[in-house]
């Protein structure tokens, strides 16, 4: 694949747009915190097979038939992403809201988060499904739309309740063990200079791996899309099921080679980097990427250890505690990497 197809900046033969930056960072994550000897109330587990095999230590999960949905752990993200802009729901035009797990089957959960946060009626809401990837295209999409100069504040989330949706038997342990519930959400706005701006964008995808990957229902190919009445027979068909082998194969060669093209597009060496922050799906993974591509260990953000894989929320959650924490700053340049479900993956290099 040519290193600039799916990239999202502009052409040498187009003209010169304004590029976009990020104004605002907020996250949020449930307060129950399930540590992994937690898990083996429902499953045979282990605390050391899951710390070994993932680096995870412990998750945050939604309360019990509590109602709660992706869209009020964004809303707790959004309203602390908007106060960081120093702007209110009022001033967006637009929301970007990525996740895999929707509050309903339909419509989006950007409309129920529209009408939470009180973003202004008759503003475009756009839910997105790439998964792990969501958030880079979620980015990639709202830089598009102020480059053209379609809108100056676009908010852009991420954000998952994995926790009710998981098949807890021992059968399910290989996926249930990985994921984790919250939000982080951002907003952009147009750059004033090159100084702080979102670089470029870089998205993929490749079907051939849809299954690898996947929940097969709710599903508009059967009658009806849940087969309520058999549910028994389903066979886990409704929770996420995974080859984790080959989920991890291709994410370590997938998430190299978007780090590298959105360097390669803009010129930039490693060296150039202050921080890497990449999905959080699994830490070897980002261990063994890290490691082969000669990056050090204290310019790649990893948060895993305290919150599993969030998918669509990993990177805005990781890049929220990461800049807080100080360790990213104004000016900084910041590659974001992602790989997961579809397959899809992409990168997004950042002057923060
Ligand atoms: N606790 C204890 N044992 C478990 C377990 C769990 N949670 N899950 C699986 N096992 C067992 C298996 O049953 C198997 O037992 P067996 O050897 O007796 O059959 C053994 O552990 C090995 O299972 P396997 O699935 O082959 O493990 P693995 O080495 O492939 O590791 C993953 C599993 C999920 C950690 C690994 O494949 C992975 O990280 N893949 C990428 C996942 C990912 O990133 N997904 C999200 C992408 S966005």
């Amino acid at each position: 694949m040519g290193s600039d197809q799916g990239a999202s900046d502009m052409t040498d033969h187009a003209p010169a747009l304004r590029r976009s930056r990020i104004a605002g960072l907020g996250s949020h994550v449930p307060p129950w915190v399930v540590k992994n000897d937690d898990l083996k109330q429902w499953m045979d587990t282990s605390d050391e097979w899951i710390r070994e095999r993932t680096g995870i230590v412990e998750r945050r999960w939604v309360e019990r038939d509590a109602g709660v949905g992706g869209s009020d752990l964004a809303l707790s993200a959004s309203k602390k992403a908007l106060a960081d802009a120093g702007l209110e729901a009022k001033d967006i035009q637009m929301v970007v809201y990525a996740t895999l797990s929707p509050d309903v089957h339909f419509p989006g959960s950007g409309v129920f988060l529209q009408r939470k946060l009180g973003v202004p009626v008759g503003a475009a809401i756009l839910d997105i499904r790439q998964q792990c990837t969501g958030f880079i295209y979620g980015l990639s999409i709202a830089d598009q739309f102020i480059k053209t100069g379609m809108y100056d504040r676009v908010l852009v989330v991420g954000a998952e309740v994995h926790s009710t949706g998981l098949d807890l038997s021992t059968t399910g342990r290989d996926v249930s063990v990985l994921f984790g519930d919250g939000a982080g959400a951002a907003v952009l706005v147009p750059a004033e200079d090159e100084r702080r701006c979102l670089l470029s964008t870089h998205l993929h995808a490749d079907g051939a791996n849809a299954e690898d990957l996947w929940a097969e229902f709710p599903a508009s190919r059967h009658h009806p899309h849940v087969p309520v009445a058999m549910t028994g027979a389903l066979e886990g068909r409704q929770f996420p099921r995974m080859k984790g082998k080959q989920v991890f194969k291709h994410a370590v060669t997938r998430l190299p080679e978007a780090i590298f093209e959105a360097m390669a597009r803009n010129g930039a060496t490693l060296a150039d980097l202050k921080m890497l922050i990449p999905h959080q799906a699994n830490l070897r993974i980002n261990e063994f990427v890290a490691k082969m591509m000669g990056i050090p260990e204290d310019k790649v953000w990893n948060n895993i250890q305290r919150f599993g894989n969030t998918t669509a929320a990993s990177i805005p959650i990781a890049l929220d505690e990461c800049r807080s924490a100080g360790h990213i700053g104004p000016g900084d340049l910041v590659c974001l990497a992602a790989f997961g479900a579809g397959f899809t993956w992409g990168s997004a290099l950042l002057r923060l």
